[in-house]
Protein backbone atom coordinates (compact mmCIF):
# COMPACT_ATOMS: atom_id res chain seq x y z
CA UNK A 1 0.00 0.00 0.00
CA UNK A 2 2.46 2.14 -0.85
CA UNK A 3 0.17 5.34 -1.82
CA UNK A 4 -0.37 5.38 2.06
CA UNK A 5 3.39 6.74 2.54
CA UNK A 6 3.78 8.50 -0.20
CA UNK A 7 2.73 12.40 -1.17
CA UNK A 8 1.61 13.38 -4.79
CA UNK A 9 2.70 15.81 -6.64
CA UNK A 10 0.39 17.51 -9.34
CA UNK A 11 2.00 18.12 -12.67
CA UNK A 12 -0.56 20.40 -14.81
CA UNK A 13 1.87 18.59 -17.80
CA UNK A 14 1.19 22.11 -20.32
CA UNK A 15 2.32 24.69 -17.58
CA UNK A 16 5.03 22.35 -15.76
CA UNK A 17 8.69 22.56 -17.61
CA UNK A 18 9.28 22.96 -21.37
CA UNK A 19 11.91 21.32 -22.86
CA UNK A 20 11.82 22.22 -26.63
CA UNK A 21 11.00 25.91 -26.08
CA UNK A 22 7.57 25.44 -27.71
CA UNK A 23 5.62 27.66 -25.15
CA UNK A 24 3.99 23.92 -24.22
CA UNK A 25 5.91 22.19 -21.06
CA UNK A 26 6.08 18.49 -22.03
CA UNK A 27 7.35 15.07 -21.29
CA UNK A 28 11.27 15.72 -21.78
CA UNK A 29 10.99 18.89 -19.88
CA UNK A 30 9.27 17.07 -16.67
CA UNK A 31 11.85 14.58 -16.86
CA UNK A 32 15.03 17.05 -16.46
CA UNK A 33 12.81 18.36 -13.42
CA UNK A 34 13.06 14.93 -11.61
CA UNK A 35 16.08 16.54 -9.58
CA UNK A 36 14.30 19.05 -8.38
CA UNK A 37 11.26 16.73 -7.39
CA UNK A 38 13.66 14.30 -5.52
CA UNK A 39 15.31 16.62 -3.98
CA UNK A 40 11.86 18.37 -2.77
CA UNK A 41 10.80 15.04 -1.50
CA UNK A 42 7.57 13.66 -2.80
CA UNK A 43 7.23 10.14 -3.98
CA UNK A 44 4.74 10.34 -7.33
CA UNK A 45 3.56 12.22 -9.44
CA UNK A 46 0.01 12.43 -11.39
CA UNK A 47 0.75 13.82 -14.77
CA UNK A 48 -2.94 15.54 -16.14
CA UNK A 49 -4.15 13.94 -19.48
CA UNK A 50 -1.45 13.38 -21.87
CA UNK A 51 -3.15 11.76 -24.69
CA UNK A 52 -3.92 13.10 -28.27
CA UNK A 53 -6.89 15.85 -27.64
CA UNK A 54 -8.39 18.43 -29.76
CA UNK A 55 -8.26 20.55 -26.42
CA UNK A 56 -11.97 22.04 -26.54
CA UNK A 57 -11.25 20.89 -22.31
CA UNK A 58 -7.60 21.24 -22.78
CA UNK A 59 -6.79 17.42 -22.96
CA UNK A 60 -10.06 16.35 -20.54
CA UNK A 61 -11.36 15.54 -24.22
CA UNK A 62 -9.50 12.35 -25.17
CA UNK A 63 -9.22 11.12 -29.13
CA UNK A 64 -6.41 8.44 -28.49
CA UNK A 65 -6.96 6.66 -24.89
CA UNK A 66 -3.19 5.19 -25.92
CA UNK A 67 -1.29 8.01 -27.48
CA UNK A 68 0.60 11.11 -26.70
CA UNK A 69 0.00 14.22 -27.54
CA UNK A 70 2.64 15.76 -30.17
CA UNK A 71 2.65 19.17 -27.91
CA UNK A 72 4.08 16.38 -24.93
CA UNK A 73 6.36 14.25 -26.60
CA UNK A 74 6.18 10.04 -27.54
CA UNK A 75 5.46 7.06 -26.01
CA UNK A 76 8.98 7.25 -26.01
CA UNK A 77 9.16 9.90 -24.06
CA UNK A 78 6.88 8.36 -21.62
CA UNK A 79 8.71 5.60 -20.99
CA UNK A 80 11.94 7.29 -20.46
CA UNK A 81 10.37 9.39 -17.92
CA UNK A 82 8.70 6.19 -16.09
CA UNK A 83 12.18 4.14 -16.13
CA UNK A 84 14.44 7.85 -15.03
CA UNK A 85 11.71 8.58 -12.38
CA UNK A 86 11.58 4.82 -11.14
CA UNK A 87 15.91 5.19 -10.52
CA UNK A 88 14.72 7.59 -8.21
CA UNK A 89 11.59 5.74 -6.33
CA UNK A 90 9.69 8.28 -7.50
CA UNK A 91 5.96 6.62 -9.60
CA UNK A 92 4.18 7.78 -12.21
CA UNK A 93 0.12 8.33 -11.77
CA UNK A 94 -2.10 9.16 -15.36
CA UNK A 95 -4.98 10.80 -15.75
CA UNK A 96 -8.07 8.44 -16.86
CA UNK A 97 -10.87 10.67 -18.52
CA UNK A 98 -13.19 7.24 -19.13
CA UNK A 99 -16.81 9.30 -18.17
CA UNK A 100 -16.62 10.69 -21.74
CA UNK A 101 -14.63 10.85 -25.38
CA UNK A 102 -13.70 13.96 -27.75
CA UNK A 103 -15.96 14.20 -29.89
CA UNK A 104 -13.05 13.55 -32.72
CA UNK A 105 -12.56 10.36 -31.50
CA UNK A 106 -12.88 7.73 -34.25
CA UNK A 107 -15.72 5.67 -31.64
CA UNK A 108 -17.97 8.89 -31.79
CA UNK A 109 -18.18 9.12 -35.86
CA UNK A 110 -18.50 4.74 -35.76
CA UNK A 111 -21.65 3.49 -36.62
CA UNK A 112 -21.25 0.40 -35.24
CA UNK A 113 -20.32 2.46 -32.00
CA UNK A 114 -23.18 3.94 -31.71
CA UNK A 115 -24.40 2.29 -28.31
CA UNK A 116 -21.43 3.50 -26.97
CA UNK A 117 -21.94 6.79 -26.42
CA UNK A 118 -25.73 8.14 -24.41
CA UNK A 119 -28.50 8.85 -26.52
CA UNK A 120 -32.48 9.87 -26.36
CA UNK A 121 -35.00 11.01 -29.11
CA UNK A 122 -35.71 14.08 -26.99
CA UNK A 123 -33.46 15.72 -24.24
CA UNK A 124 -34.56 15.36 -20.65
CA UNK A 125 -34.00 18.56 -18.10
CA UNK A 126 -30.28 17.12 -17.25
CA UNK A 127 -27.70 20.43 -17.66
CA UNK A 128 -24.17 20.33 -18.64
CA UNK A 129 -21.61 21.31 -15.42
CA UNK A 130 -20.37 23.73 -18.13
CA UNK A 131 -23.87 25.11 -18.58
CA UNK A 132 -26.70 24.72 -20.82
CA UNK A 133 -28.55 21.62 -21.65
CA UNK A 134 -26.60 18.51 -21.46
CA UNK A 135 -27.58 17.21 -24.53
CA UNK A 136 -27.08 18.10 -28.64
CA UNK A 137 -28.87 16.71 -31.45
CA UNK A 138 -26.42 15.28 -33.57
CA UNK A 139 -27.28 15.82 -37.54
CA UNK A 140 -26.05 12.72 -39.16
CA UNK A 141 -28.11 10.31 -36.50
CA UNK A 142 -30.76 12.60 -35.37
CA UNK A 143 -30.76 11.65 -31.58
CA UNK A 144 -29.56 14.13 -29.29
CA UNK A 145 -26.20 12.89 -27.54
CA UNK A 146 -25.35 13.29 -23.73
CA UNK A 147 -22.22 15.44 -22.89
CA UNK A 148 -22.27 16.43 -18.94
CA UNK A 149 -19.62 18.83 -20.04
CA UNK A 150 -18.95 20.19 -23.48
CA UNK A 151 -20.82 19.18 -26.54
CA UNK A 152 -16.76 18.13 -27.49
CA UNK A 153 -17.13 15.68 -24.95
CA UNK A 154 -19.76 13.03 -25.30
CA UNK A 155 -20.65 10.91 -22.70
CA UNK A 156 -19.98 7.42 -22.83
CA UNK A 157 -22.45 4.75 -22.08
CA UNK A 158 -20.96 2.45 -19.27
CA UNK A 159 -24.18 -0.11 -19.77
CA UNK A 160 -22.13 -1.10 -22.85
CA UNK A 161 -20.31 -4.55 -22.17
CA UNK A 162 -17.62 -3.17 -25.37
CA UNK A 163 -17.06 0.48 -23.14
CA UNK A 164 -16.35 -1.55 -19.88
CA UNK A 165 -13.76 -4.35 -21.60
CA UNK A 166 -12.36 -1.19 -23.69
CA UNK A 167 -11.39 0.38 -20.64
CA UNK A 168 -10.27 -2.63 -18.69
CA UNK A 169 -7.53 -3.26 -21.52
CA UNK A 170 -6.66 0.66 -21.02
CA UNK A 171 -6.07 0.36 -17.83
CA UNK A 172 -3.89 -3.24 -18.57
CA UNK A 173 -2.32 -1.13 -21.50
CA UNK A 174 -0.51 1.60 -19.00
CA UNK A 175 -0.19 -0.69 -16.06
CA UNK A 176 1.90 -3.08 -18.12
CA UNK A 177 3.94 0.33 -18.87
CA UNK A 178 4.63 0.53 -15.57
CA UNK A 179 2.23 3.28 -14.58
CA UNK A 180 1.54 3.35 -10.92
CA UNK A 181 -1.98 4.23 -10.86
CA UNK A 182 -4.83 6.81 -11.97
CA UNK A 183 -6.50 9.49 -11.15
CA UNK A 184 -10.02 9.12 -12.23
CA UNK A 185 -11.68 11.65 -13.71
CA UNK A 186 -15.34 12.97 -12.95
CA UNK A 187 -14.80 9.46 -11.17
CA UNK A 188 -18.81 9.51 -9.51
CA UNK A 189 -20.15 10.05 -12.55
CA UNK A 190 -19.84 7.14 -14.95
CA UNK A 191 -23.53 5.70 -14.90
CA UNK A 192 -26.19 7.49 -16.18
CA UNK A 193 -29.61 6.53 -15.18
CA UNK A 194 -30.67 3.18 -17.05
CA UNK A 195 -34.13 5.20 -17.85
CA UNK A 196 -32.61 8.81 -18.03
CA UNK A 197 -35.17 9.92 -16.04
CA UNK A 198 -35.41 14.08 -15.36
CA UNK A 199 -33.65 14.99 -12.34
CA UNK A 200 -35.64 17.16 -9.43
CA UNK A 201 -35.85 20.59 -10.15
CA UNK A 202 -34.35 23.03 -7.05
CA UNK A 203 -34.83 26.75 -7.44
CA UNK A 204 -34.10 29.04 -10.25
CA UNK A 205 -30.65 29.89 -10.15
CA UNK A 206 -29.29 30.55 -13.95
CA UNK A 207 -26.68 27.57 -13.94
CA UNK A 208 -27.97 25.20 -12.13
CA UNK A 209 -31.80 24.41 -11.58
CA UNK A 210 -31.66 20.76 -10.54
CA UNK A 211 -30.31 17.80 -8.16
CA UNK A 212 -27.89 15.79 -10.45
CA UNK A 213 -29.15 12.49 -8.95
CA UNK A 214 -29.76 10.89 -12.54
CA UNK A 215 -26.94 11.74 -14.23
CA UNK A 216 -24.14 11.26 -11.50
CA UNK A 217 -23.24 9.28 -8.05
CA UNK A 218 -25.27 6.24 -9.46
CA UNK A 219 -25.05 3.15 -7.23
CA UNK A 220 -24.13 0.83 -10.14
CA UNK A 221 -20.38 2.77 -10.57
CA UNK A 222 -19.28 0.71 -7.85
CA UNK A 223 -19.19 -2.06 -10.02
CA UNK A 224 -16.67 -0.49 -12.44
CA UNK A 225 -14.78 0.07 -9.52
CA UNK A 226 -14.90 -3.42 -8.47
CA UNK A 227 -13.38 -4.40 -11.92
CA UNK A 228 -10.88 -2.00 -11.84
CA UNK A 229 -9.55 -2.83 -8.16
CA UNK A 230 -9.36 -6.60 -9.26
CA UNK A 231 -6.80 -5.71 -12.11
CA UNK A 232 -4.82 -3.20 -9.97
CA UNK A 233 -4.56 -5.67 -7.88
CA UNK A 234 -2.74 -7.98 -10.14
CA UNK A 235 0.52 -5.91 -10.61
CA UNK A 236 3.30 -5.45 -7.78
CA UNK A 237 3.38 -3.28 -6.38
CA UNK A 238 -0.54 -2.83 -6.66
CA UNK A 239 -1.68 0.36 -9.21
CA UNK A 240 -3.71 3.19 -7.45
CA UNK A 241 -6.90 4.47 -8.01
CA UNK A 242 -7.27 8.03 -7.13
CA UNK A 243 -11.33 9.27 -7.59
CA UNK A 244 -11.85 12.60 -8.59
CA UNK A 245 -15.28 12.00 -6.19
CA UNK A 246 -17.08 15.43 -6.18
CA UNK A 247 -19.30 13.73 -3.65
CA UNK A 248 -20.80 16.14 -0.95
CA UNK A 249 -21.97 14.12 1.62
CA UNK A 250 -19.17 11.99 3.68
CA UNK A 251 -21.19 9.10 4.11
CA UNK A 252 -21.50 8.58 0.58
CA UNK A 253 -18.32 9.40 -0.27
CA UNK A 254 -17.25 6.62 2.18
CA UNK A 255 -19.76 3.41 -0.39
CA UNK A 256 -16.48 4.13 -3.05
CA UNK A 257 -13.76 2.71 -0.70
CA UNK A 258 -16.37 -0.36 -0.88
CA UNK A 259 -15.19 -3.07 0.88
CA UNK A 260 -11.17 -2.45 0.80
CA UNK A 261 -11.83 -3.36 -3.22
CA UNK A 262 -12.80 -0.30 -4.93
CA UNK A 263 -10.81 3.31 -5.01
CA UNK A 264 -8.08 3.22 -2.25
CA UNK A 265 -8.40 7.35 -2.61
CA UNK A 266 -11.59 8.88 -3.58
CA UNK A 267 -11.00 12.84 -3.06
CA UNK A 268 -12.67 14.60 0.13
CA UNK A 269 -13.55 17.46 -1.32
CA UNK A 270 -16.10 18.95 1.22
CA UNK A 271 -11.88 19.60 2.86
CA UNK A 272 -10.89 21.24 -0.22
CA UNK A 273 -13.37 23.49 -0.31
CA UNK A 274 -14.30 24.38 2.71
CA UNK A 275 -12.04 27.58 4.27
CA UNK A 276 -8.95 27.72 6.04
CA UNK A 277 -10.84 27.13 9.64
CA UNK A 278 -9.98 25.18 12.38
CA UNK A 279 -13.77 24.78 13.14
CA UNK A 280 -14.77 23.88 9.38
CA UNK A 281 -12.11 21.80 8.33
CA UNK A 282 -11.88 19.86 11.77
CA UNK A 283 -15.18 18.60 11.65
CA UNK A 284 -14.61 17.22 7.42
CA UNK A 285 -11.05 15.46 8.42
CA UNK A 286 -13.07 14.02 11.90
CA UNK A 287 -16.12 13.17 9.82
CA UNK A 288 -14.31 11.62 7.27
CA UNK A 289 -12.05 9.80 10.62
CA UNK A 290 -15.71 8.46 11.84
CA UNK A 291 -17.73 7.81 8.53
CA UNK A 292 -14.74 5.91 6.71
CA UNK A 293 -14.27 2.06 6.61
CA UNK A 294 -11.97 1.55 9.66
CA UNK A 295 -8.95 0.80 7.28
CA UNK A 296 -10.27 3.31 4.61
CA UNK A 297 -7.17 6.04 4.59
CA UNK A 298 -8.28 9.70 3.53
CA UNK A 299 -6.60 11.54 0.64
CA UNK A 300 -6.11 15.51 1.38
CA UNK A 301 -5.57 18.35 -1.33
CA UNK A 302 -6.19 22.29 -1.58
CA UNK A 303 -5.36 23.16 -4.82
CA UNK A 304 -5.67 21.54 -8.49
CA UNK A 305 -6.36 22.52 -12.10
CA UNK A 306 -10.05 23.54 -11.63
CA UNK A 307 -10.56 25.54 -8.39
CA UNK A 308 -8.36 29.10 -7.14
CA UNK A 309 -5.29 28.49 -5.79
CA UNK A 310 -5.12 27.68 -2.50
CA UNK A 311 -2.82 30.05 -1.55
CA UNK A 312 -5.37 32.58 -2.76
CA UNK A 313 -8.27 30.99 -1.79
CA UNK A 314 -7.46 30.23 1.97
CA UNK A 315 -4.86 32.30 2.20
CA UNK A 316 -5.13 35.43 0.42
CA UNK A 317 -1.42 35.17 -0.55
CA UNK A 318 -0.63 35.62 3.27
CA UNK A 319 3.24 33.65 4.04
CA UNK A 320 2.21 33.01 7.24
CA UNK A 321 -0.71 31.13 6.47
CA UNK A 322 0.56 29.13 3.54
CA UNK A 323 2.74 27.82 5.49
CA UNK A 324 -0.45 27.21 8.04
CA UNK A 325 -2.28 25.18 5.13
CA UNK A 326 0.92 23.39 4.28
CA UNK A 327 1.51 21.89 7.74
CA UNK A 328 -2.43 21.10 7.34
CA UNK A 329 -2.15 19.26 4.50
CA UNK A 330 1.09 17.17 5.22
CA UNK A 331 0.27 16.68 8.72
CA UNK A 332 -3.33 15.45 8.68
CA UNK A 333 -3.58 11.20 8.61
CA UNK A 334 -3.37 10.41 5.07
CA UNK A 335 -2.00 10.79 1.77
CA UNK A 336 -1.31 14.23 0.75
CA UNK A 337 -1.51 16.06 -2.93
CA UNK A 338 0.55 18.59 -3.95
CA UNK A 339 -0.58 20.81 -6.59
CA UNK A 340 2.55 22.10 -8.69
CA UNK A 341 4.16 25.01 -7.51
CA UNK A 342 1.81 24.68 -3.57
CA UNK A 343 5.18 24.18 -2.12
CA UNK A 344 6.28 27.84 -3.29
CA UNK A 345 3.11 29.66 -1.82
CA UNK A 346 2.18 29.44 -6.19
CA UNK A 347 -0.42 32.06 -5.96
CA UNK A 348 -3.75 32.12 -8.28
CA UNK A 349 -2.77 34.63 -11.49
CA UNK A 350 -5.25 37.20 -12.53
CA UNK A 351 -6.03 36.49 -16.42
CA UNK A 352 -7.60 39.00 -18.59
CA UNK A 353 -10.93 38.57 -20.11
CA UNK A 354 -8.97 38.11 -23.66
CA UNK A 355 -6.26 36.45 -23.11
CA UNK A 356 -8.29 33.56 -21.95
CA UNK A 357 -7.65 29.99 -22.74
CA UNK A 358 -10.28 27.50 -20.53
CA UNK A 359 -13.71 28.52 -23.00
CA UNK A 360 -15.00 25.65 -20.74
CA UNK A 361 -15.26 27.51 -17.45
CA UNK A 362 -12.33 30.17 -16.95
CA UNK A 363 -9.80 27.89 -14.87
CA UNK A 364 -6.41 29.20 -16.57
CA UNK A 365 -5.25 31.08 -13.83
CA UNK A 366 -4.64 28.20 -11.52
CA UNK A 367 -2.88 26.80 -14.76
CA UNK A 368 0.08 29.08 -15.16
CA UNK A 369 3.58 27.86 -15.87
CA UNK A 370 6.21 26.89 -12.76
CA UNK A 371 7.57 29.71 -11.62
CA UNK A 372 11.34 28.22 -12.25
CA UNK A 373 13.34 31.49 -11.62
CA UNK A 374 12.91 35.28 -11.41
CA UNK A 375 12.49 36.02 -14.97
CA UNK A 376 10.52 33.72 -17.65
CA UNK A 377 13.13 32.09 -19.96
CA UNK A 378 10.26 32.28 -23.06
CA UNK A 379 7.02 33.51 -23.73
CA UNK A 380 4.00 30.20 -22.59
CA UNK A 381 1.39 29.20 -24.17
CA UNK A 382 -0.09 31.40 -21.07
CA UNK A 383 1.17 34.22 -18.73
CA UNK A 384 3.21 33.52 -16.09
CA UNK A 385 2.14 35.10 -13.10
CA UNK A 386 4.81 37.20 -10.20
CA UNK A 387 7.39 35.64 -10.64
CA UNK A 388 8.43 36.74 -6.98
CA UNK A 389 8.16 33.53 -5.76
CA UNK A 390 10.19 31.00 -7.69
CA UNK A 391 11.84 27.82 -7.34
CA UNK A 392 16.09 29.35 -7.88
CA UNK A 393 15.38 31.79 -5.56
CA UNK A 394 13.68 30.12 -2.63
CA UNK A 395 15.93 26.66 -3.10
CA UNK A 396 18.68 29.44 -2.07
CA UNK A 397 17.17 30.57 0.96
CA UNK A 398 17.04 28.24 3.88
CA UNK A 399 14.12 30.50 5.46
CA UNK A 400 11.63 30.09 2.68
CA UNK A 401 8.44 28.48 1.86
CA UNK A 402 9.70 25.94 -0.59
CA UNK A 403 12.65 25.20 2.01
CA UNK A 404 10.06 24.77 4.55
CA UNK A 405 7.83 22.31 2.32
CA UNK A 406 11.32 20.45 1.83
CA UNK A 407 11.55 20.22 5.59
CA UNK A 408 8.07 19.31 6.43
CA UNK A 409 8.43 16.23 3.66
CA UNK A 410 12.09 15.49 5.13
CA UNK A 411 10.20 15.35 8.66
CA UNK A 412 7.09 13.06 7.18
CA UNK A 413 9.64 11.10 5.72
CA UNK A 414 11.89 10.33 8.67
CA UNK A 415 8.95 9.50 11.22
CA UNK A 416 6.92 7.03 10.20
CA UNK A 417 4.15 8.43 13.43
CA UNK A 418 4.02 11.67 10.94
CA UNK A 419 2.95 9.37 8.14
CA UNK A 420 0.58 6.69 9.67
CA UNK A 421 -0.02 7.27 12.94
CA UNK A 422 -3.93 7.80 13.73
CA UNK A 423 -5.63 11.08 14.17
CA UNK A 424 -6.36 11.83 17.39
CA UNK A 425 -8.51 15.09 18.30
CA UNK A 426 -6.68 17.41 21.33
CA UNK A 427 -9.34 19.97 22.45
CA UNK A 428 -8.04 23.48 22.21
CA UNK A 429 -8.96 27.26 22.13
CA UNK A 430 -10.96 28.35 19.36
CA UNK A 431 -8.92 28.97 16.00
CA UNK A 432 -6.40 26.63 17.43
CA UNK A 433 -6.49 22.90 15.60
CA UNK A 434 -4.13 20.46 17.44
CA UNK A 435 -4.24 16.82 16.65
CA UNK A 436 -1.84 13.94 18.11
CA UNK A 437 -0.35 11.60 15.37
CA UNK A 438 0.34 8.03 16.38
CA UNK A 439 1.75 8.30 20.35
CA UNK A 440 3.90 10.99 20.70
CA UNK A 441 3.73 12.89 17.79
CA UNK A 442 1.48 16.10 17.99
CA UNK A 443 0.39 19.47 15.09
CA UNK A 444 -0.62 22.36 16.57
CA UNK A 445 -2.08 25.11 14.04
CA UNK A 446 -2.82 28.20 14.90
CA UNK A 447 -5.51 29.41 12.40
CA UNK A 448 -6.54 32.48 13.90
CA UNK A 449 -5.32 36.13 14.48
CA UNK A 450 -4.73 35.89 18.33
CA UNK A 451 -1.83 34.13 20.22
CA UNK A 452 -3.04 31.09 21.75
CA UNK A 453 -1.48 28.20 24.12
CA UNK A 454 -0.82 24.20 23.76
CA UNK A 455 -0.86 22.74 26.84
CA UNK A 456 0.24 19.70 27.94
CA UNK A 457 2.54 18.88 25.26
CA UNK A 458 5.79 16.73 25.82
CA UNK A 459 9.28 17.36 23.82
CA UNK A 460 10.92 19.58 21.09
CA UNK A 461 9.71 21.65 18.76
CA UNK A 462 10.38 19.30 15.45
CA UNK A 463 9.25 21.79 13.03
CA UNK A 464 7.37 25.11 13.17
CA UNK A 465 5.89 27.56 10.21
CA UNK A 466 8.30 30.48 10.78
CA UNK A 467 11.73 27.93 10.93
CA UNK A 468 13.28 29.59 13.91
CA UNK A 469 11.81 27.44 17.03
CA UNK A 470 13.21 24.55 15.95
CA UNK A 471 14.61 22.15 18.88
CA UNK A 472 13.10 24.59 21.41
CA UNK A 473 11.37 22.69 24.22
CA UNK A 474 7.43 22.62 24.50
CA UNK A 475 6.72 20.73 27.42
CA UNK A 476 3.83 21.68 29.27
CA UNK A 477 2.37 24.79 27.41
CA UNK A 478 3.68 25.94 23.77
CA UNK A 479 3.36 29.90 22.86
CA UNK A 480 1.83 30.00 19.20
CA UNK A 481 1.61 33.11 17.67
CA UNK A 482 -1.39 34.03 15.26
CA UNK A 483 -0.94 32.01 12.56
CA UNK A 484 1.53 29.77 13.47
CA UNK A 485 2.15 25.94 13.48
CA UNK A 486 4.40 23.51 14.81
CA UNK A 487 5.63 19.77 15.00
CA UNK A 488 6.21 18.56 18.68
CA UNK A 489 7.57 15.37 20.08
CA UNK A 490 7.67 11.71 18.52
C1 LIG B 1 -12.77 17.06 -14.41
C2 LIG B 1 -11.48 17.76 -14.74
C3 LIG B 1 -11.78 19.04 -15.44
C4 LIG B 1 -12.55 18.74 -16.69
C5 LIG B 1 -13.77 17.89 -16.40
C6 LIG B 1 -14.33 17.29 -17.66
O1 LIG B 1 -13.52 17.78 -13.50
O2 LIG B 1 -10.71 17.92 -13.58
O3 LIG B 1 -10.62 19.78 -15.72
O4 LIG B 1 -12.93 19.93 -17.32
O5 LIG B 1 -13.47 16.81 -15.56
O6 LIG B 1 -13.46 16.30 -18.14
Amino acid sequence: MWWRDAVLYQIYVRSFADANGDGHGDLPGIRSKLDYLEWLGVDAIWLTPIHPSPNADWGYDVSDFHGVHPDYGTLDDLDALVADAGARGLKVVLDLVPNHTSSEHPWFSEPAKRDWYVWADEPNNWTSTFGGSAWTKHAEVGRYYLHNFLPEQPDLNWWNEGVREEFEETLRFWFDRGIAGFRIDVAHALIKDAELRDNPSVGKAKDRREDRVYNMNRPEVHEIYRRWRTIAREYDPERVLIGETWVPSLAELATYFGDDDELQLPMIFPFTLADLDAAEQRQIVEGAEQMFPEDAWPVWCGSNHDIVRFPTRWCGGDEAKIRCALMVLLGLRGTPILYYGDELGMEQVEIPEDEQLDTAHSRDGARTPMPWARRADHEWWIRHGDLTRNVEDMRADESSTLSFTRRLLELRRADPELRQGAYTSVVGDPGLWTWRRGDGCVVAVNLSDRPRSVRGLQGAIRLDTGLARTGEDATGTLLLAPWEGAVVGG
